[in-house]
């Protein structure tokens, strides 16, 4: 039954709290006398005790021996609830697409990634954690995940299964880049890939629908699509183009900077994503590889193209977007967020055909792409959607041996029933236990003194108002189920 609370017939621990309600003020103040009394102590303390200021410089150089190794970092609530967020909402945009997930091994073989991504990438001759295993095979914390997929595709012999076979990932990667704001060294990614079956133009469409889908969910801000055809492997197409890129590259070399003066003759492609100021409008002259494309691969973009229009997606053309990894053909796109600075490729994909059989197995077509989840989570929080701090429903503030076993009885039905409940392990005096309710951002206190358990009437008291409510224990229990 629900009472209001009178303070003349209130039981001890409620008629404490009245009081306790008008001394805050006091107690805020000797807090406040004690903390300056003791602070100063510590600054005056002896010389030779623990705390003397010759001993502080060696105690918080112990103090601070360990820290998270450059580029990576801990991620802490209240963040985390954000991420969890965002990798509850892939699951479910993702489910909805038909893709089921898939955990690969952190650690691969070295040769997978030299093989899938390139030699002469970045990633693999500069940004790789590799070692000698004590077998003395050469292994490789993974860079992405795409290269994984694959060979986890034709280990399982996944080929034999309804095609195309759709999966997702969500985890680590390490790359050994430079750290900066949206860059680390393990960095979380979460990517999809769609292995088998046909090249449908329609297949790369809703693979960026799909992307779209999730950031729009998310209300990721500033998104733009941009997308490009990189053509396939022939003579025809982008080799031809390659080599013309490469012979006027040649023409221009000396007003290049060395990167792009290397990249000529190892990777002419990825002279066009540079960033540099000065080589930007050089860049523009050079040759398109849209006026190269062969037939079937034009034709294939323009399905692509026309199939987004379909699906209401829009993008920009971007005639210089190759990405840095080797496996790609035909279909490119990269994403850009708000709020990220330069590093503002929230995710990146495109088609890759010949990968699977480059890794050794059947003919297969394959598409995917990996967002950047710290970026996602920069932009997300750069745009203030950010999580409240979690609080407790209720705390049980408990006096008295009798009230911590029943404390512990409502804890348990409370939190069987999903509501969060605070039970301090040990007794507190209710001044303190209510400042910590507050602290801990509880919406309840439940207030329970041995007198309370007797009487069998429970107050509980609403923190944001300071109201209390008086309850029989099934009564109480019912509301609070009710309106949490
Ligand atoms: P990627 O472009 O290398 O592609 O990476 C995809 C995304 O991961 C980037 O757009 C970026 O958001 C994020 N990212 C990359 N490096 C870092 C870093 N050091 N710190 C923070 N975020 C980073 C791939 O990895 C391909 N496997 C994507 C793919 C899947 N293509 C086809 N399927």
């Amino acid at each position: 039954m629900l009472a209001a609370t009178s303070s003349t017939k209130t039981p001890t621990a409620a008629k404490w709290l009245v009081a306790h309600d008008r001394q805050r003020g006091f107690f805020r103040l000797s807090f406040s006398l004690w903390h300056f009394f003791i602070v100063g102590t510590a600054r005056t303390a002896a010389p030779g005790s623990v705390f003397s200021e010759e001993n502080l410089p060696s105690l918080v150089a112990t103090k601070s021996k360990f820290q998270a190794i450059r580029g990576t970092r801990d991620l802490l609530p209240p963040e985390t609830a954000l991420w969890n967020h965002v990798e509850e909402t892939a699951r479910q945009v993702f489910g909805t697409f038909g893709f089921g997930e898939i955990r690969p091994p952190i650690l691969e073989p070295t040769e997978l990634f030299a093989r899938a991504v390139g030699g002469d990438t970045d990633i693999v001759s500069k940004e790789m954690y590799t070692f000698e295993d004590r077998d003395e095979s050469s292994t490789s914390l993974r860079p992405e995940a795409t290269a994984s997929v694959c060979r986890s595709y034709i280990e399982h012999g996944m080929q034999q299964l309804p095609l195309p076979v759709k999966l997702y990932y969500i985890g680590p990667m390490f790359r050994r880049e430079r750290p900066q704001k949206g860059r680390y060294r393990q960095f979380y990614q979460i990517g999809a890939e769609v292995l088998g079956g046909t090249d449908a133009p329609a297949i790369d469409a809703e693979v960026i629908e799909m992307v779209m889908t999730f950031f729009d969910r998310l209300q990721l801000p500033g998104v733009q699509l941009e997308i490009n055809s990189i053509g396939h492997n022939a003579e025809n197409c982008r080799a031809g183009y390659v080599a013309r890129l490469q012979a006027a590259l040649r023409e221009v070399r000396d007003k290049l900077g060395p990167d792009s003066q290397r990249r000529i003759e190892t990777n002419p492609l990825r002279v066009l994503d540079s960033k540099l100021e000065q080589e930007q409008s050089i860049i523009e002259t050079l040759p398109r590889i849209a006026d190269h494309l062969c037939d079937q691969c034009k034709a294939h973009y323009a399905a692509v193209e026309q199939q987004l229009g379909m699906r209401g997606v829009r993008y920009r053309e971007n005639w210089r977007l190759v990405r840095g990894l080797d496996y790609y053909m035909r279909t490119t796109f990269e994403i850009t967020a708000a709020g990220l600075g330069s590093q503002n490729a929230v995710c990146g994909g495109g088609r890759y055909d010949s990968l699977v059989e480059l890794l050794g197995g059947p003919p297969t077509k394959g598409i995917g792409f990996a967002i950047g989840e710290d970026r996602l989570i920069l932009s997300l929080e750069e745009a203030g959607k950010v999580p409240a701090t979690a609080g407790r429903d209720v705390y049980i503030a408990w006096m008295g041996e009798q009230a911590f076993a029943t404390a512990i009885r409502a804890a348990k039905t409370l939190r069987s029933a999903g509501i969060s409940v605070e039970l301090p392990p040990a007794e507190q005096k209710f001044g303190k236990a209510l400042e910590r309710a507050s602290k801990l951002n509880s919406r309840y206190a439940l207030i329970l003194g041995d007198n309370e358990v007797a009487e069998g009437s429970w107050t509980l008291k609403t923190l944001a108002d300071g109201m209390q409510q008086k309850f029989a224990e099934p009564e109480l229990l019912d509301f609070l189920k009710r309106s949490l």
